[in-house]
């Protein structure tokens, strides 16, 4: 086993966001819910500029679940116009800081638009080391669990590493699996909401009433703060300082 200390600094963090409460922040202010998603893209910005600052190298956003197909149309084509916009704005600026841009989830139902966006972002940024944002976008990961099993409906043993190779995709689109550090859900609510099922297993989880647009660095901050103080045990005795996080195994082994 290797030596650490509580002091250890992480040296790569998964951070996955429940991007919660755009509508609510603005009805509450009088505003269209098309205004909250807006001021919810400038929260992007913001989380994914200072998230690098707390060792986060790898930070997944739920944009869009498979669930929000659901909404009103008019809500599901504003909210796909403000990802494709970003995707198209950022593009630039992520080159510049090391950004790597990916999409998780199924880009079937996707318009041509918002596919080439996808397709150019990912094109684009595939050279940034700092840190990489996936953008969940018609996301559901009980669907990612059932497109993994019926990939592997004809193998007969499959360990837990190989079935996490399979679950994010084939081919090009695949992706490393990882699992999640910790999870942030912003708007009060406390549940998983179908995202990253299978990779939250040992996740931290970490939610709090700021509605999305109010969530700034100094709120990641405060849950990075609260993410060190934790202690994970992985089902053993031994409590493991937060920051030993994705290399866990290492630790236990
Ligand atoms: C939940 O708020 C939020 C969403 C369904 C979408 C999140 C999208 C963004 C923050 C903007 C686009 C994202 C990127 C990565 C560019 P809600 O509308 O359910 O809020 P409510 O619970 O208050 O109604």
């Amino acid at each position: 086993m290797m030596s650490h200390t509580s002091q250890s600094r992480p040296r790569s963090i998964h951070v996955a966001v429940i991007m919660d409460g755009n509508g609510r922040w603005a009805e509450a202010r009088g505003l269209h819910r098309a205004e909250g998603h807006r001021a919810g893209v400038a929260s992007v910005r913001r989380i994914v500029e200072a998230a690098p600052g707390h060792g986060i190298d790898l930070l997944t956003l739920y944009a869009f679940s498979s669930d929000n197909w659901n909404r009103p149309p008019g809500e599901v084509a504003n909210l796909l116009c403000l990802i494709e916009e970003f995707l198209e704005s950022e593009r630039a600026p992520c080159i510049e800081r090391g950004v790597r841009m990916r999409i998780i989830g199924s880009r079937a139902r996707l318009g041509e638009p918002l596919r080439r966006a996808i397709a150019s972002a990912e094109a684009a940024t595939h050279a940034g080391r700092t840190i990489e944002v996936r953008i969940a976008l018609d996301y559901s990961s009980r669907d990612t669990i059932l497109a993994a099993t019926r990939r592997l409906a004809h193998a007969r043993a499959i360990t837990r590493d190989a079935f996490s190779r399979r679950l994010n995709g084939e081919g090009s689109a695949r992706l490393d699996v990882r699992d999640v550090d910790l999870l942030i859900r912003t708007g009060g609510e406390q549940r998983l909401s179908d995202f990253l099922l299978w990779e939250c297993a040992y996740a931290e989880l970490y939610f709090t009433p700021t509605m999305w647009p109010d969530f700034g660095p100094g709120d990641l901050a405060a849950a990075m703060t609260e993410f060190r103080r934790r202690q994970r045990r992985f089902g053993t005795v031994q409590p493991l300082p937060a920051a030993v996080g994705a290399t866990a195994e290492h630790w236990l082994h």
